[in-house]
């Protein structure tokens, strides 16, 4: 399709790893995804269905001229800092840049006549709180993130949500739960540097491409005593992100709605179906547990289809392992994330 006919969606940090995937779904929907990133942990290579605009989300000069450029009529807002770990060591930054990155952001939508958001949110903003593990999460459940982390994604939210009310911008924030997976082309998939997610670190070490894993505190209030998390395939969460384009909601609407499957899947399940694939037991040890998290964290994903009319199609835990796998054995970029000194780094943040 000749680009100048597509709608143009701006994707801050879509040349990481949930942004790139929902730059693909939005190309096979007839979009252009002109991606907005700084490459501070996106790669160049992930870029592949629309142009890159190279830029800083703090930077609101920058992202004027490319909502221009490209005659943006909605935003799709990835880019930030994600690990939990280093969130409690250096919050200022993640402040900075998740929070008044966004406040950048929707200035310079405002300024430009850009009235339509997808933000990504977080299940980090839930935290444990008073919630049994058994309690799957409702949208309304309580909000008390463990982690500074959390904070920003709830602070963007509600800064999000007050300008909507204040000026008609109309939102829908995405509370993701564990993405996980990758494309099945094998083109595009998860590589965090450095990388702290469970799936890639348990198949670096099936692999033998890495030290052991470390599973973090046995001694939960859990089923077997490792951490519950809902893993939802990225392809899936790309899916929600397109839907949440599509619906219609009134002007200065905002819809906070939780993506996952609601079901729990525990640590060592996910180690024993990483095994199972690989062909050989995941090498472990059991460690402390780490500061900030949740015993866990399982949407209630009722809103999801009542208001996006979205279900999750390809993560089943099986599927999951196998893509993430087919990726991991031929990674396209960040395959330098397997450097032990980096690994090293990856334990002394997480
Ligand atoms: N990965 C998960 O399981 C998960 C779960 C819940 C929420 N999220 C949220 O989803 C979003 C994307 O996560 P991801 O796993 O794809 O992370 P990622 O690190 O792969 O992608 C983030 C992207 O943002 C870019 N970026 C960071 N700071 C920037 C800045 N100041 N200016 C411009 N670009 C910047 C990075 O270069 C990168 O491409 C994040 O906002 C994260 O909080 C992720």
């Amino acid at each position: 399709m000749d680009r100048k006919s597509q709608t143009a969606v701006l994707v801050t940090g879509g040349a990481g790893y949930i942004g790139a995937h929902t730059a693909k779904a939005l190309h096979e929907r007839g979009f252009l995804p002109v991606v907005f990133d700084n490459l501070s942990s996106g790669f160049r290579e992930a870029v592949r269905w629309g142009p890159l605009v190279h830029g800083d989300l703090r930077d609101r000069a920058a992202l004027g001229e490319a909502l221009s450029a490209y005659d943006i009529k909605a935003v799709i807002h990835f880019a930030g800092l994600i690990e939990v770990g280093r969130s409690t060591v250096q919050p200022d930054l993640f402040w900075d840049i998740n929070v008044a990155g966004t406040i950048s952001l929707l200035a310079a939508m405002r300024e430009k006549g850009v009235d339509r958001l997808v933000f990504s949110s977080s299940a980090a903003v839930y935290g444990q709180g008073q919630r049994s593990v058994q309690e799957a999460l409702a949208e309304e459940a309580d909000k008390a993130p463990d982690s500074p982390y959390g904070a920003t994604k709830l602070a963007a939210e509600w800064l999000i949500a007050a300008q909507c009310k204040a000026y008609g911008l109309t939102a829908v924030a995405l509370r993701y739960f564990n993405a996980s997976g990758a494309d099945p082309s094998g083109l595009i998939g998860e590589a965090h540097e450095p990388e702290t997610h469970l799936l890639p670190l348990a198949i670096a070490a099936a692999l033998g491409d890495g030290k052991p894993l470390t599973i973090f505190g046995q001694d939960f209030q859990t089923p077997d005593g490792t951490c519950l998390r809902d893993y939802i395939h990225v392809s899936d969460l790309a899916a929600a992100h397109v839907a949440a384009l599509d619906v219609d909601l009134p002007a200065g609407a905002f819809e906070a709605i939780n993506v996952g499957t609601g079901e729990g899947r525990s640590v060592s399940q996910v180690v024993a179906a990483v095994g199972k694939a690989v062909g050989s037991p995941v090498p472990h040890s059991i460690g402390d547990r780490r500061a900030g998290d949740p015993p866990s964290l399982v949407a209630d994903p009722t809103r999801a289809r009542q208001v996006l009319g979205w279900t999750p199609r390809c993560s089943s835990l099986e599927q999951i392992v196998e893509d993430a796998l087919r990726w991991e054995r031929n990674p396209r970029y960040g395959a330098g994330r397997r450097d032990p000194a980096k690994r090293a780094k990856a334990d002394a943040s997480a």
